[in-house]
């Protein structure tokens, strides 16, 4: 394990994947954490990120010198790097010239750090401090204009630092310096590969579970989808998955999860019809917070009334006792990865599930980062289709209609949606798009001319959203080609629909679903 130790900084949940594209894991800790805490972690380096405040402001983070003369290969950036220097006996500065952004570096000097690097490149920096003396015993090995000491090592006692950022983009040549301290100076061996993971997962969980059954409830989304996937390369039979077919899915969803989920891992599946119940408890509810209430409950029922049967239907052995969970590593970084975060992901996944159902948890997924996981994904054999799935929300096409939802309308805006999916798929825009929500107002109608006749049509609403983790989001400028097709299409072949309009909103102030 490598310890990125947290400073506050945005940069730490970078670092540790960018330490796992080097192919060695990584875990986040908080600066606070004891030293003798993290030594008990047994790290075979650590990483200091970079934080906000200056080391002299009050209050700023502080770092046991225990730290350093642990043995342990450490690397300091930007804060952690003035953290290294004062705690070692350098110099921190106020030099009044900060840097921010794009800086040219210049490398002087053999060293391990920039070992088969140019000696200019461009990084990254964002500072006012700067390291004005390096630490005794320190060669310093790059510096820019700005800043005389950009960089130190000292390979003996295997530490080093760097006033830049390696974690980001804007920096030419950081993942390779980032490498050369792992691999180099800490003497790190790169085998955390996507089949490691996998077999170590396979193992714990085969640990956790012994003999008892367990269960999981399929969402049609990536992370349900991995993680019964990898609980049944571990446990085989013992897993029962669940998928509770509620009517508010796209067009050929359910059909995914019911074949190619199941041709790829053989995994036992219940299929709970729950088209008909979902619609009656909807019938002519326009709220879109009941509409989620309404929803949220009928799955936790379904789900319940499948487990019973299940239960019922074998009657000779036990009960579950473990539920699956496809909690990512994110959500247990965000809830100060103590407990608790079952209870985050049941909260915004209609798919998870209510907290009193008395299972032990299965967590595969807890370490995992959303890109990794898509790769354990593949690795497992599942299709890309659903690797690749971009987010939907639990209670699906229920609240992208706005006004009652029944059936009728589920086939109008189910139509509308294929063909705009369709199209940016076409046009290659799936993995540039974070999802594109299509709405029907089904309330609100227009005056049009189709053919020969006026038409008194349903608006189509289109949102396609850029984001990182959707709780910013941008409108996705998508090429005036694509639009016109997919209004075309939509207009052409979906008889009730008269007009396609684009939602040119970002979040804030809107938010990416409609309801
Ligand atoms: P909003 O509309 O809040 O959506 O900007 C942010 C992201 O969350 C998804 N979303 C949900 N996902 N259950 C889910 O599993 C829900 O109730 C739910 N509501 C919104 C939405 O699709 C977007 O990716």
């Amino acid at each position: 394990t490598v310890l990125v130790v947290d400073y506050g900084a945005q940069y730490a949940q970078l670092i540790a994947r960018r330490v796992r594209e080097a192919n060695v894991y990584s875990e986040i800790v908080p600066s606070s954490m004891p030293v003798a805490v993290m030594m008990a972690k047994n790290p075979k380096a650590i990483i200091l990120s970079g934080g906000p405040s200056s080391v002299y402001a009050d209050g700023a983070p502080t770092t046991d010198p225990a730290l350093f003369s642990s043995g342990v290969p450490t690397f300091g950036i930007c804060y952690g790097f003035q953290a290294m220097t004062q705690a070692l006996g350098g110099e921190v500065a106020h030099t009044g010239g900060s840097e921010f952004g794009r800086t040219t570096l210049s490398v002087g000097g053999a060293g391990t750090l920039f070992a088969g690097m140019p000696e200019t490149q461009q990084v990254w920096m964002s500072h006012g401090d700067a390291v004005t003396r390096a630490p005794d015993g320190f060669a310093v090995t790059a510096s820019t204009a700005g800043t005389p000491v950009a960089a130190f090592e000292d390979t003996g006692r295997r530490l080093a630092g760097v006033q830049f950022h390696p974690e980001v983009l804007h920096t030419e040549h950081g993942q390779q310096l980032l490498q050369n301290f792992l691999y180099d100076i800490a003497g790190l061996t790169p085998d955390w590969t996507d089949a490691n993971i996998i077999s170590e997962q396979v193992e714990l969980i085969r640990k956790q579970v012994g003999d008892a059954k367990v269960i999981c409830g399929l969402s049609g989304g990536v992370d349900s989808a991995v993680a019964a996937a990898l609980v049944q390369r571990a446990i085989g039979d013992q897993l029962s998955c669940v998928f509770v077919d509620h009517g508010l899915l796209r067009s050929g969803e359910a059909e995914q999860v019911e074949q190619d989920f199941v041709a790829a891992t053989g995994v036992s599946l219940t299929i709970v019809d729950a088209r008909g119940q979902f619609l009656d408890a909807l019938a002519g509810v326009t709220d879109p917070e009941l509409k989620r209430k309404i929803i949220g409950r009928e799955f936790i029922r379904s789900f319940e009334q499948a487990e019973r049967e299940l239960v019922e239907a074998e009657k000779s052995g036990p009960g579950y006792r473990f539920l699956v969970q496809g909690t990512l590593y994110p959500d247990v970084v965000e809830s100060g990865g103590g407990t608790g975060t079952a209870n985050i992901k049941s909260h915004h996944n209609v798919g998870g599930l209510p907290d009193d159902l008395q299972f032990e948890l299965i967590e595969p997924l807890r370490t995992l980062f959303k890109d990794e996981v898509r790769r354990v994904g593949l690795e497992l054999g599942l299709p890309e289709e659903i690797v690749w799935r971009q987010p939907f929300p639990g209670p699906g096409l229920g609240i992208r209609i706005v006004g009652a939802v029944d059936a009728d309308r589920l086939d109008v805006l189910r139509r509308a949606d294929a063909i705009a999916r369709a199209e940016l798929s076409a046009a290659g825009l799936d993995r540039d798009i974070w999802q594109c929500p299509v709405v029907l107002l089904a309330d609100v109608r227009s005056v049009g001319v189709q053919g020969d006749g006026r038409t008194y049509g349903h608006p189509i609403v289109l949102r396609p959203v850029s984001s990182e983790d959707a709780m910013t989001a941008d409108w996705t400028r998508v090429p005036y080609e694509v639009l016109e097709k997919i209004s075309t299409r939509i207009t052409n072949e979906v008889r009730e629909v008269n007009r396609v309009v684009l939602d040119v909103t970002s979040k804030p102030p809107g938010t990416i679903e409609w309801e």
